[in-house]
């Protein structure tokens, strides 16, 4: 991943373009009146499972959070980048990183230590009895206290950022750490009477803090938010005390709270971790990888809380089948992934019904011992659950079963692997296992030469760029193309200026820094093509397929509106409203997506998924 992808991965879209105009929520997107054009009818939506956002109306155009930036703020790549970056918490390389900047972080983390310090000393005070009293009543002994550092914040707008102000911290600083935030009336403590938990990264610096309320305020956990130094999608809490247990038993244990981590400690399993609040990370995932090959999950046995933990794998396939831009948290399909491509062993165990680690472990400490030594891995847990929700006597049932599980065995690439859960799936549905075989592997079409990345968007994007800028004599072809047929933005950024200076050199010398690693990877991309002729072919193709696909975003960007008229009208109103024509492009466009085959998208993606690295 170079620095752009690695800062579009760690933001959410919705999120930032939220912060400059009201989105709702409509279904799986969000939508507004287009900031770029003066409308009524919010023709603006932004998809958080694409990443990407879409005007149907008056612009017609769309791309990924840097190009909204750039074209909200009216700035060029690398201003956006940075402004991005610093939302992302990450710091771009080499001259981005000043010596200043690099000692901005350092009186960051000074200023976190310090907070903790101070909340700490606060729980063990005057201030701190109430807390203290709760921390108690929830079986957490001084050991336990101590070993992660809990405070307490007083219920005060102030208190925070004066004792940090005096201890020689500024406003912008504290800002910055995210220990303050800004209010109506000015910058104000974040946590207010809460007990603190702070959050470390793996070299035990504290990076940021989780607070709990202790009556029923909300949030019930309030949590610093992404900042230079927290990193929620790439932190696990607890894992600078978690590593060596984890190296010694050569198993990590992951679970969805503070109190969960802190009671497993507490009763001598110190090989749990936690997730920070959302969705397990496939970062998460990786990181846990360096230091043990047997990473079991523990779930809520309600769908909510598995949910939590995991996206369910609809999300993915609801996404488009072919795992488009895909967020980056882990879903099923993901874990199914890793476990195949990292040799990682990843298990399931479920708790009681109603239960967290956290009741268990107190509860009976060997009944946890004996959960997580049982947990069952991650293909029969999906199977076994798949199966619990059908009815196996109806064949449609089965049928069901099936359609749920093959997605998930088409990540699976040993073959061993996969004809153990063939066979197991072929016992449940009562269907041959050369017939499920077949499925899995069917809607192959047979693969024309030359071969086009089919999986992403992105994959696309780039592979058509590296046509152009290897073969000249797509020259012509290309000037054609409309930079906005192309989502994401740094491709934009390269085709405009590859029309610009003619050639490569000249291109690679007007590339802003930020691009270099991009570029490059373009360049030395190798192509399977060998004269002009497949050269055209190929671009031909990808061109298609990224229209396809412009299309495919404009047909359900126009399904929410229509949806919306026929809301606020009713269908037959509708029908005599100017809106009418919305309906027949929208007709227009189901013709041409079925002209063009729509059942290609979803098979394929199984087949080609692209190796992230
Ligand atoms: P739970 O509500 O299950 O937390 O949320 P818990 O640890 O069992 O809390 P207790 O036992 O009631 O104290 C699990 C985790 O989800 C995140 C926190 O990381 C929490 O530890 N969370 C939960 C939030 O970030 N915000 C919330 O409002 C709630
Ligand atoms: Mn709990």
């Amino acid at each position: 991943m170079n620095e752009v992808e690695e800062i579009k991965s760690r933001l959410d879209i919705a999120e930032i373009i939220g912060q400059y105009v009201q989105l709702q929520k409509s279904g799986r997107t969000l939508k507004a009146p287009c900031p770029f054009h003066a409308e009524k009818t919010p023709s603006f939506i932004v998809s958080p499972e694409r990443q990407s956002w879409h005007c149907f109306g008056a612009c017609s155009t769309g791309g990924d959070v840097i190009s909204f930036v750039m074209k909200r703020e009216g700035i060029e790549f690398p201003e956006a980048l940075r402004i991005l970056a610093e939302k992302a918490g990450v710091q771009l390389k080499e001259r981005h990183s000043s010596p200043e900047q690099e000692k901005t972080r350092q009186r960051l983390y000074a200023a976190n230590e310090a907070a903790a310090d101070w909340y700490h000393q606060l729980l063990a005070g005057a201030a701190g009895r109430e807390a203290r009293d709760y921390l108690q009543r929830r079986g957490l002994d001084g050991e336990a206290i101590e070993t992660f550092q809990l405070g307490f914040s007083l219920d005060e707008w102030h208190a925070a950022q004066e004792h940090l102000t005096k201890v020689g911290f500024n406003e912008r600083d504290l800002l910055s750490a995210g220990l303050l935030v800004e209010g109506e009336r000015g910058a104000h403590d974040r946590f207010r009477g809460r007990l603190t938990f702070p959050i470390w990264d793996i070299k035990g610096r504290v990076i940021g803090f989780g607070a709990r309320a202790m009556d029923d305020s909300q949030p019930k956990y309030l949590n610093t938010s992404q900042t230079a130094l927290f990193d929620k999608g790439g932190t696990l809490y607890a894992l600078n005390l978690a590593q060596e247990a984890i190296r010694a038993e050569a198993r990590a244990v992951v679970v969805e709270g503070y109190m969960d981590v802190i009671a497993a400690h507490q009763h001598g399993f110190r090989n749990v971790i936690a997730q920070m609040g959302t969705a397990l990370t496939d970062r998460q995932v990786r990181i846990l990888k360096r230091y043990t090959a047997d990473v079991v999950l523990a779930l809520d046995s309600d769908q909510a809380g598995t949910q939590a933990m995991i996206r369910g794998h609809d999300v993915v396939i609801e996404a488009g089948g072919d795992g488009e831009h895909p967020v980056p948290v882990v879903n099923w399909r993901g874990l199914i992934t890793y476990q195949e491509a990292a040799s990682v062993e990843l298990r399931i165990a479920v708790l009681p019904e109603g239960q967290d680690p956290d009741d268990v472990i107190r509860d009976n400490a060997e009944s946890w011992r004996a959960l997580i030594t049982d947990a069952e891995p991650v293909l029969d847990y999906r199977l076994d659950a798949a199966a619990a929700t059908v009815d196996l006597d109806n064949p449609r049932g089965r049928s069901e079963l099936v359609r749920a599980f093959l997605p998930l065995l088409g990540a699976v690439t040993d073959p061993v692997v996969r004809a153990h859960y063939l066979q197991r799936l072929s016992r449940l549905s009562q269907t041959g296992e050369e017939e499920l075989a077949a499925m899995l592997t069917r809607p192959q079409r047979a693969a024309k030469s030359p071969r086009v990345p089919q999986a992403t968007g992105d994959a696309r994007e780039e592979f058509t760029l590296s046509l152009l800028l290897q073969h000249d004599s797509l020259r012509e072809d290309g000037l054609k193309v409309p930079e906005t047929l192309f989502w994401d933005a740094q491709a934009r950024q390269i085709l405009v200026l590859w029309k610009e200076h003619a050639e490569v050199n000249a291109v690679k010398n007007a590339l802003p820094p930020e691009l270099d690693a991009y570029f490059e990877r373009l360049i030395l991309r190798r192509l399977p093509i060998s004269d002009a002729e497949q050269a055209a072919e190929a671009f031909a193709d990808c061109l298609q397929r990224l229209q396809k696909e412009r299309l495919r975003a404009e047909k359900q960007a126009t399904d929410f509106q229509i949806a919306d008229l026929q809301e606020q009208v009713g269908v037959s109103g509708l029908l005599d409203t100017p809106e009418q024509n919305v309906i027949e492009r929208d007709m227009n466009i189901g013709k041409e997506l079925h002209r063009h085959g729509r059942s290609d998208d979803g098979a394929e993606a199984v087949e080609t998924s692209v190796n992230g690295n």
